[in-house]
């Protein structure tokens, strides 16, 4: 039977730069759903164009508000999992590493890991909708709203607009100083852990394939198999809250 940790274990034990470029499937074990899973995705339950746009806001600000509120309970209430506490871990036994995520939620962050560059925003940076104030009370406290109730959002002090959830937004642009530091990091390092994206989603998507371009290898870590026919793509095919430990047991405890 083949390993099919071997190369991977042994990559990331040589690697100088590492990148590692998260979705919501790093977060399923925190209890966080997916937005495309068949049973749990989000997407599969609720309509992105009635939630995650510009207009849907201004359409129906309290349906928006309530949503996200709700989704900024459900992070508040989670842990970390063993993969976000293992992706902490790993900054120090590489020589650099950058963790991209294209979740909005703060998990990496209360695992341990520093710098991460949140792709699409983060639920912990509200802002006015009008003039783009950040709102004060960031931290503010969760209100057990359900999926479905509604909340009308704070307003702002500055202007009295209102206050937006601090995540992009379908039609939005990235922040722009975050891609380009992502898009740099991954043309520059060795090896890219891809965990827990279907990379369906663009701009971010194309992160992993600048990695291999660059000549990196690229690892993708997912209970389904991703298309790892290119040269230098390999698979560890499971939950991220198993392969990741046992990745960094194999590529630093120095058993084969
Ligand atoms: P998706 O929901 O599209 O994909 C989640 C991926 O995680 C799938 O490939 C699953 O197979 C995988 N997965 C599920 N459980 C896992 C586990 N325990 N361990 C590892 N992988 C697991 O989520 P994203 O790819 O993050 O954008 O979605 C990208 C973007 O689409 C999101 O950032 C969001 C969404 O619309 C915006 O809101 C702008």
């Amino acid at each position: 039977m083949t390993d099919t940790y071997h190369i991977p274990a042994q990559l990331l034990a040589n690697a100088n730069r590492v990148v590692v470029f998260t979705g919501a499937g790093v977060s399923a074990e925190s209890g966080i759903p997916t937005f495309r899973g068949r049973l749990s995705g989000l997407w599969e339950r609720f309509e992105p164009s009635q939630l995650a746009t510009p207009d849907a806001f201004m359409a129906d600000p309290e349906l928006v508000w309530g949503w996200y509120e709700w989704r900024r309970t459900l992070v508040c209430n989670a842990k970390p999992n063993a993969a976000h506490i293992a992706i902490a871990e790993l900054a120090a036994r590489v020589p650099r590493l950058t963790v991209v995520t294209q979740n909005v939620d703060d998990l990496h962050e209360r695992a341990g890991s520093a710098g991460v560059l949140h792709l699409h925003g983060s639920l912990n940076a509200p802002r006015c909708f009008d003039c783009g104030a950040s709102f004060p009370d960031a931290a503010m406290k969760p209100q057990e709203p359900d999926a479905g109730r509604r909340l009308a959002p704070p307003r702002c002090q500055h202007c009295s607009g209102m206050i937006r959830p601090g995540v992009v937004w379908f039609g939005e642009s990235l922040p722009e100083q975050v891609f380009a530091r992502a898009f740099e990091e991954a043309s520059q390092c060795d090896l890219l852990l891809s965990i827990g994206t279907s990379g369906l989603v663009q701009p971010a998507a194309q992160i992993p394939a600048l990695a291999l371009a660059a000549g990196a290898s690229v690892v993708h870590i997912n209970p389904e198999n991703v298309d790892s026919r290119m040269q230098n793509a390999y698979n560890l095919t499971g939950a991220a809250g198993e392969v990741m430990p046992e990745l960094l047991r194999r590529a630093f405890s120095g058993s084969p």
